[in-house]
């Protein structure tokens, strides 16, 4: 009776591994807007490379960049369809969720990356990765990509001259006030057209960071950069609460842990990154980049800083302070 016990084992083990060697690994979709190139393009990879390592055979991480799968209009709408199971839109992108995450835009309000990154840490800061869980969205982190610079095809050195200028903007009505508030017209157009719409000058100018402006070409198609520094461009790792919930809970505790990691990793590309795209951009001469003396700098701040009035009630004064008081 032993043998045939274990007989059975073997045979019982053996079923089992070549079920599993048949059975398809669960496919994930992370869909996002940038270039491989970036922060956000080379944590999505890391993810991947973590989560298949880490469950290998049982899920597979399909990357879709630049845009391609789904793009600025429509990639929240798919993450609650499910059509995709990660996406990482700019924190400009989440209005029609929740207005709590204008606060990121506002002009001026962090002074570096250090004070996003204290305040995102922050109590306040985790908060906020709940605030679309009424819509059914589920924040897992935050990534950073920077500060954000202005561009255009003529110089900006004081508000005044963005007047009657046409720029592109994300989604969201803060960076429409930000401009409105320089007599600028802004246009929200999705980041997958910006370059054509910069190209034929159909729009004048755009803000983004460095790594934005280098890897999508935006410094070939526009004669001048001013480094601003006027807000920051990051992003919310999420993913659907229908997804989240259905995954069996060990799986999702090592899912969770790689894209922590894969978040490290992004942000530490996003610091580098910083200098290196700033120096090929300068380096190409195909654009100018503008320093603003102090004077010239605090011009804008004067002109832009009012649209934190406007937004107010809306964000909360309490997470306005909070944001602030990450300066240190
Ligand atoms: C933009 O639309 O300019 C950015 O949000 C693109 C991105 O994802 O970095």
């Amino acid at each position: 009776p032993l043998k045939v016990l274990l007989k059975m084992t073997v045979l019982a083990g053996f079923l089992t591994s070549s079920i599993q060697a048949y059975a398809e690994p669960i496919q994930i979709k992370f869909s996002h807007v940038v270039a491989e190139n970036t922060p956000k393009g080379q944590m999505a990879l890391k993810f991947k490379e973590l989560v298949e390592q880490r469950l290998p055979g049982e899920y597979q991480v399909n990357v879709f960049p630049n845009s391609q799968l789904f793009g600025d209009n429509n990639e929240v709408a798919a993450l609650l369809l499910n059509d995709v199971q990660f996406v990482a839109p700019s924190l400009s992108k989440f209005e029609r969720y929740t207005k709590k995450l204008q606060i990121f835009d506002l002009p001026f309000l962090f002074e570096n990356m250090e004070s996003v990154d204290r305040f995102q840490q922050s109590d306040s800061g985790q908060k906020l990765l709940n605030s679309m869980k009424r819509k059914g969205i589920v924040g897992l982190g935050y990534l950073h990509n920077g500060m954000k610079q202005l561009s255009a095809s003529s110089p900006l050195i004081l508000p005044t001259d963005a007047n009657g200028k046409k720029f592109r903007i994300m989604a969201s009505d803060v960076l429409a006030a930000q401009f409105q508030a320089v007599d600028a017209i802004p246009v929200k157009k999705p980041f997958s057209e910006v370059f054509t719409l910069l190209q034929t000058r159909a729009i004048d100018g755009q803000e983004n960071t460095w790594s934005n402006i280098y890897s999508k070409k935006f410094f070939e198609v526009q004669s001048h950069i001013t480094e601003s520094n006027h807000g920051v461009l990051d992003y919310m790792v999420v993913t659907s609460a229908e997804f989240w919930k259905s995954l069996p809970a060990d799986k999702r505790t090592v899912i969770k842990s790689s894209l922590d990691e894969a978040l490290a990793h992004g942000n530490q590309i996003a610091a580098a990154k910083v200098d290196k795209d700033k120096a090929t951009i300068a380096a190409s001469k195909r654009s100018d980049i503008i320093q603003l003396t102090t004077d010239q700098r605090q011009e804008w701040v004067s002109s832009m800083k009012p649209v934190w009035r406007q937004f107010e009630a809306k964000i909360g004064k309490d997470l306005i302070d909070a944001a602030v008081a990450s300066n240190k």
